[in-house]
């Protein structure tokens, strides 16, 4: 089984991150969400693997390379413009030929993994399979209807009135089928080619379309909100290891990983919490639910629940929390007592103690 990668795409919700960067590579618990993604697929066996990447391809090749280091061969695929996620598999029609492929959203994690579901697909071979996951509100997702057997009986995109609580996540399963419907339908009111109008085409035509239920933990990445409650969720797993330097004066508690040139100075770490390689963390209080990049400065500060990213400072601020600071910015407390002053970039947002 191949697979591909979706990992074009505007990223408008993920900014002012996804100005600087594909959203795709942000990291999460110090790795690129594609670098989970990968790791997820090789998990499944896929080992060729296209990737559609948008205008940011650039960086993503930089990042990612020939796959070699992660196990896998990667065939980068450019889409001039993001025109739907079903553009992105016509335009993988030379990579894919005839295959069966599985196809990965780049901004998505299935943390407990699809190996089950994949190991179904390839058992009974229908048309399509679909990954759903049971929300609260799935008037926000495409949603799916399904029988008692599992088979879709309909897929509905963002239903003003659900017809069931079963959102479609970002992984599907493809045999060759697909093409026919990708190449039959057209672009949706706006503007892009629906990869839930394929598969929707492939049912009405009376073709096996499953739908099978993964009860992990599924996120998209697509807003800080989520990014950070990814990164909650993946350090809970997290095994302590001390590669760094911790003075005496510092205390550990629960699952720290102190990466190789980190130095911890009189500071208070509550797990799960990662510091990066090379970074400094002095007089400080952090975590827990907290990972901080490469070569960040962290002095006389509280922070928790948050994601620090590389290069970045800060600096005798008293409490952070649910926040992501990225490279290279710093947050320092003010000159003028009682007073804020913001360098704000375009699209960003802040919110200071009332
Ligand atoms: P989305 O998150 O739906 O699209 P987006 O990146 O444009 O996000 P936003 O709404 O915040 O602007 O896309 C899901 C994944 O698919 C993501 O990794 C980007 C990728 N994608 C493509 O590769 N090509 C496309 O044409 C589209 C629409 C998305």
């Amino acid at each position: 089984m191949k697979a591909l990668i979706l990992a074009g795409g505007l990223g408008s919700r993920l900014r002012p991150f996804s100005h600087s960067m594909p959203k795709q590579l942000i990291p999460i618990a110090n790795k690129p969400v594609l670098v989970h993604v990968i790791e997820s697929l090789r998990e499944l066996g896929a080992t060729e693997v296209g990737v559609v990447v948008g205008d940011r391809g650039g960086k993503i090749a930089e990042a990612l390379g020939t796959g070699a280091q992660f196990g896998v061969r990667l065939t980068y695929i450019p889409q001039e413009e993001p025109r739907g996620l079903a553009h992105g598999v016509a335009i993988a029609r030379d990579f894919l030929g005839d295959d069966d492929f599985v196809m990965y959203l780049g901004d998505n994690m299935l943390t407990d993994g699809v190996q089950d579901i994949a190991r179904d697909f390839l058992a009974r071979r229908p048309a399509a399979q679909i990954v759903v996951h049971k929300v609260a509100d799935p008037s926000e997702f495409g949603v799916a209807e399904l029988d008692t057997e599992g088979r879709v009986l309909r897929l509905v995109e963002k239903p003003l009135e659900p017809c069931s609580d079963l959102a479609v996540t970002g992984v599907y399963f493809f045999t060759a089928a697909i093409h026919a419907a990708v190449a039959a339908i057209r672009p949706s009111a706006r503007g892009e080619l629906e990869i839930t109008d394929a598969i929707q085409w492939l049912v009405e035509r009376g073709a096996d379309v499953q739908g099978r239920i993964y009860e992990g933990f599924w996120r998209d990445t697509g807003r800080v909100e989520d990014v950070l409650e990814c990164n909650s969720e993946l350090l809970k797993d997290l095994t302590s290891s001390v590669r760094g330097e911790v003075d005496a004066a510092s205390e550990l508690i629960g699952a720290v990983v102190i990466e190789p040139g980190a130095r911890i100075i009189r500071s208070r770490l509550v797990g799960p919490v990662i510091v990066g390689a090379g970074s400094v963390v002095e007089d400080s209080s952090v975590g827990p639910s907290t990972t901080i990049g490469q070569d960040c400065e962290l002095r006389s500060s509280v922070i928790e629940h948050s994601l620090v990213l590389e290069g970045a400072q800060v600096a005798g601020v008293g409490a952070v929390r649910g926040s992501v600071i990225g490279r290279q910015a710093t947050v320092t407390s003010g000159l003028v007592p009682g007073w804020h002053r913001l360098l704000v970039g375009d699209h960003a947002s802040v919110e200071v103690a009332a």
